[in-house]
């Protein structure tokens, strides 16, 4: 099991993704079930400050709604950061991740609480950060790539208020756990970072009996 966690935009989705191409295991977004979460609410014509909504949505989650296109816009990362502060949200989501983490022989899951919370016994974690300027810059591109329209500026500080809203959530927060390696890829490009990330998985491996 391989848990691979950081704010977004820091390239720990794509870097999640090469690690279980290269190991051969299965991979979980784990950001789509909170992202699917949001825009479901949002398409019932609900309010993402309603939690008893959003719980009701995720217990009755269909993994097939990761699949939709929409979960990866601008809008759906805001209101998966809305109700992914709700602990009943979390709790409902919280055992397709764990089965999918105990899969054998390995998965890789990446998020905010991988290592911490969902599965806190991994061997190797990574926590995957840039500075906000570089992962604004990522997301911009992505975003606009997929044709929608938005500025460098609104993406920088949706990137901070996510931060925030994240790392400062009193349930499971984004906080690199004690034995996860920080991997910061402001200087690399994703070949660098993904060999980088490699690396440290390989070391947590020889270190463990
Ligand atoms: O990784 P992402 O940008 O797709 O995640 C969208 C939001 O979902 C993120 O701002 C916070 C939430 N999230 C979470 O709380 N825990 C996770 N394991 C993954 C995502």
């Amino acid at each position: 099991m391989i848990a691979v966690d950081g704010p977004a935009a820091s390239g720990k989705g794509t870097i999640a993704t090469k690690l279980a191409a290269l190991y051969g295991y299965p991979v979980l977004d784990s950001g789509l079930l909170y992202r699917a979460v949001g825009m479901r609410v949002l398409a019932e014509g609900g309010d993402l400050g309603d939690a008893e909504h959003a719980t009701r949505v995720a217990r009755t989650l269909d993994p097939a709604s990761l699949e939709n296109p929409e979960v990866r816009t601008r809008a759906a990362g805001e209101a998966a950061s809305r109700v992914a502060a709700y602990t009943p949200v979390r709790e409902a989501l919280r055992d397709f991740q764990r089965t999918f983490a105990a899969q054998e022989p390995g998965a890789v899951i990446d998020g905010r609480d991988i290592g911490t919370v969902i599965a806190p016994q991994a061997p190797a974690k990574l926590f995957v950060t840039a500075t906000p300027e570089v992962r604004a810059t990522r997301r911009w591109k992505q975003l606009t790539g997929q044709g929608e329209a938005v500025s460098f500026e609104d993406i920088l500080a949706d990137i901070r208020i996510r931060d925030e809203r994240d790392s400062g959530r009193s349930d499971s927060p984004m906080v690199i756990a004690p034995d996860a390696v920080l991997l910061d890829t402001t200087q690399m490009d994703i070949d660098r970072a993904f060999d980088a990330a490699r690396r440290i998985v390989e070391a947590a491996r020889a270190s463990r009996p």
